[in-house]
């Protein structure tokens, strides 16, 4: 390669790294939002990823965009390493287009899910994205199609975790919806099938964007998400740490984990923390921690249904699922949510 092609290349990669520019990212970062690749480097060992299709870019030539090209498409995808283990990852970038999706980056989704069921590694998507590229039209819905269809494709046989680190609307949160796990950070995620402006327009009813789809909301109220996080940080290490609990895949066996917790251990406590009289509560996550490896119980979908709860913990350094009754909450009857 001559030198001139080297240098072309270099700078194609410097590019794919700048996203949507400086202006753009300074936005994001006031946002309290890191950018994609800042969170993949967070979420994976370090050092240990591997990115696919850096130099990618889109095809579409309407309304100004053959102007307006960024090296990589606001996608960036690959593979890497958490606790030793491999998973396949995406990242939007919502200083490219609002990190919306285009014919050409859902084609980078396509191939990670592919390797993904090939080779038995979970899946995580780290979604900042408006939707479908709105200039695209109808190509970039097919592309949510190719993408929704390995979604199903992939249930029950390898984990899909989500999260939501931003606005989301459209067809980035269908996707996300359809998969195991979902994470919202809290004030700066949202989950829209569709915005509070549309909802204005069509149903002349205001609602405000954290009502409508908010992390609370999603958590308290549909049940869409499981995990709410207080930033950024704190959503990408919660996800490296349900990984120590799953499987890669359903052929795999579940993860043990080394414990100093003598698996024959006795609680003398456990005797006297449920009430004689059935009519009083108790709190079960007071049994379940006391029961569990190291008290730790790493709970799902804390904030929906607390009448039951439900989580994975560790027994004698294996990895166990949890269903429990919740007395201290609707005297832990069970409802439809539940
Ligand atoms: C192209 C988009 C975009 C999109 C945002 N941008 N969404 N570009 N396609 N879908 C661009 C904006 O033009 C802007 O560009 C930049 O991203 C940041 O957007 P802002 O609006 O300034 O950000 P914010 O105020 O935070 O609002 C974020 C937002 C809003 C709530 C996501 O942008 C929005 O409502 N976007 C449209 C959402 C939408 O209707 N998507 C289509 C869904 S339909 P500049 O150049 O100014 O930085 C769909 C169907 C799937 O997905 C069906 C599958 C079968």
């Amino acid at each position: 390669m001559s030198m001139n092609r080297l240098e072309e290349v270099r700078q194609r990669h410097q590019r794919a790294e700048a996203g949507g520019g400086a202006d753009r990212m300074a936005r994001q970062h006031s946002e309290g939002k890191l950018s994609a690749r800042e969170r993949i480097d967070l979420l994976l060992d370090e050092g240990s990823f591997e990115e696919l299709d850096k130099l990618v870019r889109h095809r579409c030539r309407n309304f100004g965009m053959d102007e307006q090209v960024v090296d990589g498409d606001g996608f960036v995808t690959g593979h890497g390493l958490i606790h030793g283990r491999q998973v396949f990852v995406f990242a939007q970038d919502f200083t490219v287009f609002g990190g919306s999706l285009s014919e050409a980056n859902a084609q980078k989704i396509v191939k990670v899910m592919d390797l993904a069921l090939k080779t038995g590694a979970p899946i995580i998507g780290l979604n900042d994205s408006g939707g479908a590229r709105i200039q695209e039209g109808v190509v970039s819905l097919a592309g949510y199609a190719d993408i929704f269809l390995r979604n199903t494709l992939a249930s029950g046989v390898v984990p899909q975790t989500s999260a939501i680190m931003g606005p989301c609307a459209g067809g980035a949160v269908y996707s996300p919806a359809l998969t195991d796990f979902v994470f919202m950070v809290d004030r700066t995620s949202h989950m829209f099938v569709t915005g509070p402006d549309v909802i204005k327009t069509v149903t002349h009813e205001d609602v405000t964007k954290e009502n409508l789809g908010g992390a609370m909301t999603h958590n308290s109220m549909s049940g869409v998400a499981q995990f709410l996080a207080h930033d950024d940080q704190d959503c990408l290490q919660s996800i490296r740490e349900l990984m120590r609990f799953l499987p890669q895949n359903n052929l795999d066996g579940v993860p043990r984990t080394a414990t100093q917790d003598p698996a024959d251990r006795t609680d003398r406590e456990l005797d006297g923390l449920i009430p004689e009289e059935s009519n009083k509560p108790y709190d079960i996550k007071d049994v379940i921690t006391r029961v569990v490896d190291d008290s730790c119980f790493f709970e799902v979908a804390e904030h929906f249904a607390r009448n039951i709860v439900i989580g994975f913990a560790r027994m004698a350094g294996e990895t166990i699922g949890i269903v429990a009754n919740q007395p201290a909450h609707l005297a832990g009857c069970l409802d439809i949510n539940s």
